[in-house]
């Protein structure tokens, strides 16, 4: 029986923390949900813009529309790394 790598473990994969984190208020596919006022995440229509380092600020430290801050939440990386799929949810090149 060999020990399992755990060098993957390292780093949750940005789709796992979105599971987690997000998908009760912006939905398992990032369609948002109209009901807690969370946007959908995949159309090309941003509030706070939609390149990588506006993603980063609003998942750090949230936006004024009951979008909760994560920066005491999440580490740095795993909020870089939500903004990079966000970023692809939203249609655009990693
Ligand atoms: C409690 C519900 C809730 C949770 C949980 C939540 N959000 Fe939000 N999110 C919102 C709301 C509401 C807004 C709209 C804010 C506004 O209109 O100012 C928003 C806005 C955003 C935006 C900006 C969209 C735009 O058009 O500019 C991004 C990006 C975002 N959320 C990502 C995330 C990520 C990533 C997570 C998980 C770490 C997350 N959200 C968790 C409610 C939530």
């Amino acid at each position: 029986m060999s020990t399992p790598c755990r060098c993957r473990k390292a780093v949750t994969p940005a789709a796992e923390v979105f599971a987690a984190n997000c998908v009760a208020c912006h939905g398992e596919d990032g369609k948002g949900k109209k009901d807690v006022g969370a946007p959908d995440l995949t159309d090309n229509h941003w509030i706070h813009g939609g390149d990588r380092q506006s993603i980063y600020t609003t998942v750090y430290a949230g936006r004024q529309g009951h979008m909760p801050h994560w920066g005491t939440r999440l580490s740095p990386l795993d909020i870089k790394m939500l903004a990079v799929y966000v970023h692809t949810l939203g249609g655009e090149a990693p």
